[in-house]
Parts: C-alpha cells; structure tokens; sequence
C-alpha cells in the first residue's frame, strides 16, 4: 500500500509577548506581506500562492506554536492521521472539519518530543505567486534540536518524509522535491535549531542580510552554502531572540538522490561549508536555537473549526 505523505511545509504560527514589535519587524524588516487579522492573530504571506506563511499571536511567553504541513486533499489527510496514529501517537485530534484561511479540513497532534503539527489540506490560496527580489517566497525548512533524534524521525516518517542525506549532526528530510524541508538534529533536548525563508536567489540573500544588517541585526552565520541541500546562507536572531535563515537555491532531488553518510559529509579543518568565508554560527543564534521552545498546546485547532 502506498504510504500517504505530506507536501509541503504551509506555514508556523509564533507566539510574542511584543506582537506590535515582532509584526513591524516581520512585515518592514524581513519583507513579508500581512494579509490579515483575526481574534489577535496576524497573517503574513510571502510571494508563493500559499494563503499565509507565518501567523503572529500574542503569547505570555514567547515560543513555536505549531508547524502546519499541507496535505492535497482529505483522502491524504486521513490517511496520514492513520499512519501518525498507528505509529503510537497518544496527543492527537480526530480530523475534521476548518475554518479558512486554516484550510477545510485537518487534524493537530504532538510529535514524541511535544512538538505540535497540524496537517491541513484545502486552503484557499492567493492566485498571484510571481517571485518578487528581495522578498522571501515561503518558507524553507525547519530545523529541530532532539534529544531522540531516532523517535522524531519515526514520527516524520509516520507523515511520508523520507532521507535525504545524513551528517553526524543532522538527518535532512523531505516531502517534496527540495532536498530538505524538516532537519532533525542530534542534540540533548527539544528546542528549535532555526526557521528559514527562501529567497529567490543569492543576490535577494545578501539585499535581505544589508537590510537586516541596517535594522541592527548582524549576521550571526554566514554568507555560506550548506553541504547537504547546497543551499546558500545567512542566519539571524530577530526579536525576542527568534533564530532565522534567509536561504536559496535549495538542490532539487528525487528518489535517485544517494543518501549522503556521515563518513561522506565531512570537511577540511578550519571548513564549516562549500564556501569558506564564514567560521562557525555565533554563540547567541545557537543559544537562541536552544532556547526557543514549543508552547504546550499549539496541537489543539479549536479556534480553527
Ligand atoms: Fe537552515
């Protein structure tokens, strides 16, 4: 039988105890565009035709509330609800039907290390999806520091994600044809590592990095261009320590794609990417990563039904 998978990474939503100043930011700063607000939450598309891709609320404390994947239509989300269930998830809603702009029909649960997912399938997206320089496009990836870095992937692969590449840090993932959109890190705790948004191109990276950099955010990481993904960089703490990525030109991959070792993954002393400008990240946007935790019950999608 085949297995049921999701299709892309929709959007995350972000709870701020300064909503005022994360939307300022989000919107002047990182170039994402509102297209709405309700009961609190403010809606912020990229250029890609999906509705929203990150929802600010305001929060007592600051922290991820969920993640939302997209699903093509109900037959997959309820396949997927099946598969997440069978892989032993005890926290998990019955599917059901939404409210828009959060789709037609879904289902939330905790992943094994409390992170909270929602997978949607029927969201009214915009017609217009022209890239636009300088503007991110959607997001990239998610990348999550684990203390069962084993668990986590049986639960990602419970939604269809399958390996891409492994180093002695991270498993890459993917549902779709980029290389990655989910990594999982081999860490000591559930934390947040970064969320990326994906540029256009290089030069939209660096126009983004100059305008961070004018905005009082220095580059904690970067300019470089990853090994697995061969994806270029540039990483940033925005407010309330929130640890981001400008990224683009993620390498497009598909089944015949040889997943990458350890052993293969490796770099010359001295080298932490292809490139070699940059040293290591920074002491704080590892710290911020580290730090950023999952609020406890991002996986109820009561406000959307
Ligand atoms: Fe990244």
């Amino acid at each position: 039988m085949t297995m049921a998978s999701v299709r892309a990474l929709r959007s995350i939503e972000v709870g701020v105890t300064d909503i005022a100043r994360s939307l300022h930011f989000f919107t002047d700063v990182w170039n994402l565009s509102p297209v709405g607000e309700s009961a609190g939450v403010h809606y912020l598309r990229g250029t890609a035709a999906f509705h929203h891709i990150l929802s600010l609320r305001g929060t007592p404390k600051t922290g991820l509330v969920r993640m939302v994947f997209d699903a093509a239509d109900r037959a997959t989300v309820d396949g997927l609800h099946a598969q997440v269930t069978a892989y032993g998830t005890k926290t998990i809603e019955k599917p059901a039907p939404l409210r828009q702009p959060h789709g037609d029909y879904g289902f939330g649960f905790k992943d094994p290390e409390g992170r909270n997912i929602a997978v949607v399938c029927g969201v009214k997206d915009h017609p217009d999806s022209a890239d636009m320089p300088d503007r991110p496009r959607r997001l990239s990836h998610l990348n999550l520091n684990c203390d069962d870095n084993d668990a986590t992937f049986a639960a990602y692969q419970a939604l269809g994600f399958k390996l891409t590449d492994r180093t002695i840090k991270f498993r890459f993932l993917r549902c779709n044809s980029d290389h990655h959109c989910i990594v999982i890190g081999f860490d000591t705790a559930a934390t947040l590592n970064h969320i990326a948004f994906e540029m256009t191109d290089l030069d939209s990276v660096f126009r983004g990095a100059g305008r961070m950099i004018d905005n009082g955010h220095p580059i904690e990481w970067g300019p470089g261009r990853h090994g697995p993904g061969a994806n270029v960089y540039c990483y940033f703490v925005g407010p309330e320590e929130i640890p981001i990525e400008y990224t683009s030109e993620m390498e497009q991959v598909d089944d015949s794609y040889p997943i990458g070792t350890p052993e293969q993954w490796k770099w010359p002393p001295r080298r932490v990417d292809r490139w070699g400008i940059c040293g290591p990240p920074s002491e704080r946007v590892v710290h911020a990563g580290e730090n950023y935790l999952f609020t406890d019950d991002g996986y109820r999608l009561d406000e959307w039904r």
